[in-house]
């Protein structure tokens, strides 16, 4: 197979992790006789360092010009004195979800029993560990309803954010979920705040619409305040959770720190076609970045899904999750995850001990 793949690595520890995720996906291409063609664009703060923009217009011309993004992390404190619509998280990552209307966020969290002691939660409540996928939303609700704005009143600054759905968004990603149920424990689950807001109404009233579509999942729905506690309670209780932009986020980071790190978990931003832009749930880590210990896997395992999800090539992202549970079990740790009876290993040890045993 011959495939395009944009390596956007961007800010932060972005670059460090950036480096083992791509040799990965060399050694995929050279093991499975693949051709896999990379080509590096600006991004975030490294874009407005260079050019004076964080989504510079070659940026996403190359971003057209690929089969798929391989997605590093933007943002730091350099750049947070910018105006806001010039900052590398609204105009550069925003931005280019929005560019290419990737409306589909799937977070997965998933805890090996390996790892089941560095989990931030009791032992019994881990048991043998646990896998939710988190369905977000993307391209909608707060993050960009209009209006959207800060103005000077009589009496003060006034600010205003607008959450806004309307039905066609709202099945769109539902249909998601559902879809990612049936391929999974056939469980969905839908987070709303329907008591209080409107844009809820509508969304429980879609959803349970579509329910008909697909007898096989089971489906219920639950308040965002309550998900979030339900997730730290019992989050075996889980298999796919969909819902909207912002509660997807916050939901997101919950989840995705279960495990122990943020360090672990990759995700993948879906549009309509086999177009996709892969990052870690992460962040870049400016507090940690240039010193090489960054955990490497969450962007390992963003190659792993741009592989199964873009390019449909199940045997290799298994090869690459596969690589990744062995190293692990084989005792090797980034800092993120140490324990005293483990090996701690840097950014580049960690990269290698898993290209090792694709
Ligand atoms: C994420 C991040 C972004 C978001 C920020 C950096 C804009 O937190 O990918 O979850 O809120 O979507
Ligand atoms: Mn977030």
């Amino acid at each position: 197979m011959q495939r395009k793949i944009a390596v956007m690595a961007g800010d932060g520890i972005g670059p460090e992790v950036m480096a083992e995720a791509t040799k990965v996906l060399a050694k995929v291409a050279v093991k499975f006789g693949h051709s896999f063609e990379f080509k590096l664009g600006l991004i975030g703060g490294a874009a407005i360092d260079a050019v004076g923009d964080a989504l510079p217009a070659e940026t996403l011309a190359l971003g057209e010009a690929s089969d798929a993004i391989l997605f590093g992390s933007v943002g730091g404190p350099k750049w947070e004195t910018l105006p806001r619509d010039q900052q590398p998280e609204r105009r550069g990552l925003l931005g280019i979800r929005k560019h290419f209307k990737l409306f589909a966020n799937l977070r997965p969290s998933v805890v090996y029993s390996e790892l089941a002691a560095q989990s931030v939660l009791r032992a019994d409540i881990v048991g043998q560990g646990f896998d939710v996928l988190i369905v977000r939303e993307l391209t909608g609700g707060i993050y960009f309803g209009k209006p959207r704005e800060i103005v000077v009143t009589h009496a003060g600054k006034r600010a205003v954010d607008t959450m806004v759905y309307t039905s066609a968004e709202i099945e769109r990603i539902a249909r998601v979920g559902f879809e990612a149920a049936r391929k999974r424990s056939k469980k969905l689950t839908s987070v709303d705040k329907a008591n209080v807001l409107d844009s809820s109404v509508l969304w429980r009233e879609v959803v349970a619409s579509l329910a008909a579509d697909y007898p096989d999942v089971e489906l219920n729905h639950l308040y965002v305040d309550n998900a979030a506690m339900q997730l730290v309670k019992n989050p075996r209780q889980f298999d796919v959770i969909v819902t909207e932009n912002m509660f997807g986020d916050i939901l997101s980071d919950l989840s995705s720190v279960l495990p122990g790190s943020l360090g672990m978990i990759p995700s993948a931003s879906l549009g309509e076609g086999n177009f996709g832009l892969y990052e870690p749930a992460g962040g870049s880590a400016p507090d940690i970045a240039g010193l090489g210990i960054a955990n490497p896997i969450a962007q390992i395992l963003s190659v792993a899904m741009l592989l199964k999800y873009s390019f449909g090539l199940n045997a290799e992202a298994e090869a690459i999750e596969k690589a990744v549970h062995e190293t692990i079990q084989a005792g090797l740790r980034t800092a993120d995850i140490w324990t005293e009876e483990t090996t701690k290993v840097k950014t580049a040890e960690m990269g290698k001990a898993i290209l090792e045993r694709i």
